[in-house]
């Protein structure tokens, strides 16, 4: 028993450790994700959590939940404001922009993994730090690529075992043909605005699409009646949705379309789409993504167009229901040892067999040979050694197998040869 003297300063509201029993799953899920897109031809990216605000302000827009309610923004020292990121779209191009990757490669495929910030109220599967699988396509605005993309993010997720999932798909139009049907919006909610949330009255003028996003009851109420804006996008994007649509049956994707689905960020156009599950409670979304062919030249690039996604990694791995124990490492011996000399000659050979590639676990303490035995057990180790003062005096000790349970004895002479012979033949 530890005797507790202290009060214990706990982790932030939101912020989630993510502990050692997990770690495998995440890794395995990261490891599938570099494997899959380095097949696409994506390269990683890592950048900083920290950006200028205006970045996120221009990227995101200003009238969005995340930039006007949800950013971690402070004062640095009282000269510049800054933002832990709240998604990784904008740091990517800010990035893309800044070394000006646009040069060396006319169509760059990048994709990065980690911690975003929101100040949302937490729930299950919504977390105030959480992280993300991003991946954006610069570069293309030919369907095939929407279609592409998509491709290779449902074939990660099958990949790493997520099951029961639908692909919903939209297209929110250009620049062309997206203000005609904010007319058509604000005139279907005039007379209607008494009705709306303080949010949604409030940015009636600068945004009224972002009622279709809007969670409150009464804006969902209003807007369930409301002109789909599939019935006014323009040519350009009718045909451009009909391809992608089209491309994803031939590569034989399964998807619905879902006109009301806008997405809560300001930078969409043409697709947008969302792989969602009913097993989260209300945080139902798992991928969100979309084509944004105005961004770069709106963050003061040139006019390149964009799409891309982000996978929610706390998210997906709730719905990984494998067992954490398929995750986690198998050691390859566990050396049981009793007595001062075979401690001493344990400590020395676990350390020389970790150094010629073994995982190996040893116990610090003078317990017996069975507690140990239980710990190999426990750790899953594949042999054990054991190692006591009486198979010292005898210049030899016993390799078990733990599966099988069959037992030879080794020679202390080349003992560390013959573990790495045995165990790597296995
Ligand atoms: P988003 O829809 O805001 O899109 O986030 C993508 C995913 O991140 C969500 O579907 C969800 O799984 C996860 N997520 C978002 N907020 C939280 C939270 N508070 N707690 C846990 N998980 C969360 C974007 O961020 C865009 N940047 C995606 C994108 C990339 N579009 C084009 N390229």
């Amino acid at each position: 028993m530890w005797l507790i003297k202290m009060e214990v300063i706990t982790a932030v509201k939101g912020f989630k450790d993510i502990l050692p029993e997990e770690t495998g799953k995440w890794r395995f899920v990261e490891d599938a994700a570099r494997e899959i897109f380095s097949r696409f031809g994506f390269k990683e990216i890592r950048l900083p959590v920290l950006e200028k605000t205006d970045l996120f302000k221009r990227g995101i827009g200003e009238s969005t939940d995340i930039v006007e309610k949800e950013m971690y923004t402070f004062l640095d020292r009282g000269d510049e404001y800054l933002t832990l990121r709240p998604e990784a779209t904008s740091s990517v191009i800010r990035a893309y922009l800044e070394h000006a990757l646009y040069n060396a490669e006319p169509v760059s495929r990048l994709f990065t993994i980690g911690p975003m910030f929101r100040r949302e109220r937490p729930q299950r599967g919504r977390f105030r730090q959480f992280h993300q699988i991003d991946v954006e396509l610069l570069g293309l605005d030919d369907p095939r690529a929407d279609a592409e993309v998509i491709l290779m993010l449902m074939h990660f997720l099958s990949t790493v075992g997520l099951k029961n999932v639908s692909l919903e798909l939209n297209s929110l139009g250009c620049s062309s043909c997206r203000p005609a049907f904010r007319k058509v919006i604000l005139e279907f909610l005039s007379g209607k605005e008494d009705g709306l949330c303080d949010d949604c009255k409030r940015r009636l003028g600068s945004n009224p699409l972002r009622v279709f996003d809007c969670k409150a009851k009464e804006c969902q109420e209003i807007i369930a009646d409301a002109p789909r804006l599939s019935d006014f996008i323009c040519s350009d994007c009718h045909t451009h949705f009909e391809t992608v649509a089209s491309t994803l049956t031939e590569l034989d994707i399964p998807f619905k379309i879902n006109a009301r689905m806008v997405r809560g960020l300001d930078y969409y156009t043409k697709t947008t789409f969302e792989v969602t599950t009913e097993h989260l409670g209300s945080q139902n979304a798992v991928v969100g993504g979309g084509r944004y062919d105005r961004l770069v030249e709106e963050l003061g690039g040139p006019d390149i167009p964009g799409i891309g996604f982000a996978v929610g990694f706390e998210r997906l791995i709730t719905l990984l229901q494998a067992e954490n124990t398929r995750f986690l490492p198998q050691p390859d011996l566990f050396i049981a040892s009793l007595g001062e000399s075979a401690q001493r000659l344990a400590f020395l050979l676990c350390n020389q067999l970790r150094i010629k590639g073994l995982h190996v676990e040893q116990d610090f303490s003078a317990r017996s040979l069975k507690s140990q035995m239980k710990r190999a057990n426990r750790l899953n180790c594949a042999y054990t050694l054991i190692l006591g003062d009486r198979e010292l005096e005898e210049k030899k000790a016993e390799f078990r197998d733990m599966k099988t349970g069959a037992q030879q004895t080794l020679f202390l002479d080349n003992l560390e040869e013959q573990i790495l012979k045995l165990i790597k033949e296995r």
